[in-house]
């Protein structure tokens, strides 16, 4: 048993962990590219980018360089009152690729900041204007973060359940998946009708934790042009599908009517620092432009804007211009859409989803289709005895690598899947 291990085990709380029994976790002490390594030299593949950030893999020289140049200039400085070069700089770039025309660039420091951040903007441009537009509606099974109003938005479920009393009041509506369309849709004009919904957030193209679930194209172009026409602010909330994950460089692209407001974060710095940003149109801020100071977005963190983190999203930006960015897209997108034929042999597998760099399926056990299916344990445990590293979502199992992810490391991770599913299947 590792020393750090057990370190560790005295005097941390691990994310997402049930503490009691946890298995000791790895210790990681280095990593390159899709591979981290353990105390031991142990290499395992990181399937899933260390929780979607790492597009370009771990200790990417040219990140490394540039935060170490910015570590020996300028670490930190406080940000209301002051700016500094890679703040602004970042924000020209950030809004010269958004697909909706924003113009403006709030910053935080993680996924769920940059929701509660775009809410709150949406929320408080009704209330600048005086207009009694306070409901928001969101996807059922949605995940939008951890802190209390980005749980709100989300899907109420495991997640979320200790927390029913102070959450506050969403509207959950189901996913158009193509059959229900014409249900969906009714449902959201009726409620879009009553004059008093002020956003609509939504996962573009694919919900991540709530299952990889990936939905209908038309049926979302309805509610959007329908919340459009209400003056609905729109919430694309790109965290997980932002910088190419999904193909192109924003999910949104993908669709006929653009966000208001858009949240990003997650490969925003290429997995080096923690980092988000919420942008939105010029008309949104532009009502908090008044010399009423109740009016102003008092919003901000200890951390708005560091420019650590803002010189790592810079280089990040630099390798993603770079045409080795896209291309590693599509390899990774074309050696999963070969796994997705042998996937379809497989007896106990179901429901195969492709979208860009994100293959997911669904394990066939004989419990429901769920978060807390046990078979979920059972299959992490086996992905992480062959050293890949797979974080199945219930029965839900993805991969999301980080796009650097050599064709022999990707057919690694294929290999042991398909080994894992023959052998429950066998047991079972
Ligand atoms: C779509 C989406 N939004 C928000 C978040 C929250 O991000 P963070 O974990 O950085 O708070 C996540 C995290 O998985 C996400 O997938």
């Amino acid at each position: 048993m590792s020393d750090l291990s057990k370190r560790d085990q005295k005097v941390v709380w691990h994310p997402f962990t049930q503490m009691k029994n946890a298995k000791l976790p790895i210790p990681i002490v280095r990593g390159k590219g899709a591979l981290l390594y353990d105390e031991q030299n142990n290499e395992y593949i990181d399937a899933v980018a260390s929780w979607w950030v790492n597009v370009h893999g771990h200790a990417h020289p040219y990140i490394q360089k540039k935060v170490s140049e910015q570590l020996l200039t300028l670490e930190h400085t406080i940000f209301a009152g002051f700016t500094h070069p890679w703040a602004v700089e970042l924000a020209e770039r950030i809004l010269k690729i958004n697909p909706a025309d924003h113009s403006k660039v709030f910053f935080s420091d993680n996924g769920s900041t940059a929701v509660e951040v775009g809410i709150k903007m949406a929320l408080q441009y009704w209330w600048n204007k005086g207009v009694n537009k306070t409901k928001v509606i969101a996807f059922d099974n949605g995940y939008h973060g951890d802190t209390v109003g980005a749980m709100s938005v989300g899907g109420r479920g495991v997640f979320t359940a200790p927390f029913d009393s102070i959450m506050f009041d969403v509207i959950h509506i189901d996913v158009p998946d193509g059959s229900n369309n014409s249900h969906v849709i009714q449902q959201f004009s009726e409620l879009v009708a009553s004059g008093e919904v002020a956003a609509f957030i939504y996962e573009p193209m694919i919900q991540g934790a709530g299952g990889m679930i990936a939905y209908d194209m038309e049926g979302m172009n309805q509610l959007m042009k329908i919340a459009r026409s209400n003056e609905v602010i729109l919430i694309a909330d790109e965290v997980m599908t932002g910088f190419g994950r999904t193909g192109k460089m924003f999910a949104s692209e993908y669709y006929e009517v653009m966000p208001d407001i858009m949240t990003l974060s997650k490969a925003l710095t290429g997995g080096t620092m923690p980092l988000s940003l919420t942008t939105c149109k010029e008309y949104i801020f532009d009502n908090f432009i008044s010399e009423d100071k109740l009016k102003t977005f008092f919003h901000g963190h200890s951390y708005t804007g560091n420019p650590t983190a803002c010189s790592a999203a810079l280089a990040s930006l630099d390798l993603m211009e770079n045409p080795d960015f896209k291309d590693n897209i599509t390899r990774v997108h074309q050696q999963h859409q070969k796994f997705a034929t042998t996937l379809r042999s497989i007896s106990n597998v179901k429901n195969i989803r492709l979208v860009g760099t994100i293959i997911a399926f669904d394990v066939i056990t004989d419990e429901k289709d769920s978060y807390l299916n046990n078979i979920r344990d059972v299959l992490y445990d086996a992905f992480i005895a062959q050293r890949v590293i797979l974080r199945p979502l219930g029965n839900t199992v993805y991969i999301l690598p980080p796009y650097v992810i050599t064709n022999d490391q990707l057919e690694k991770v294929y290999n042991v899947i398909i080994e894992v599913l023959s052998s429950i299947h066998n047991k079972g």
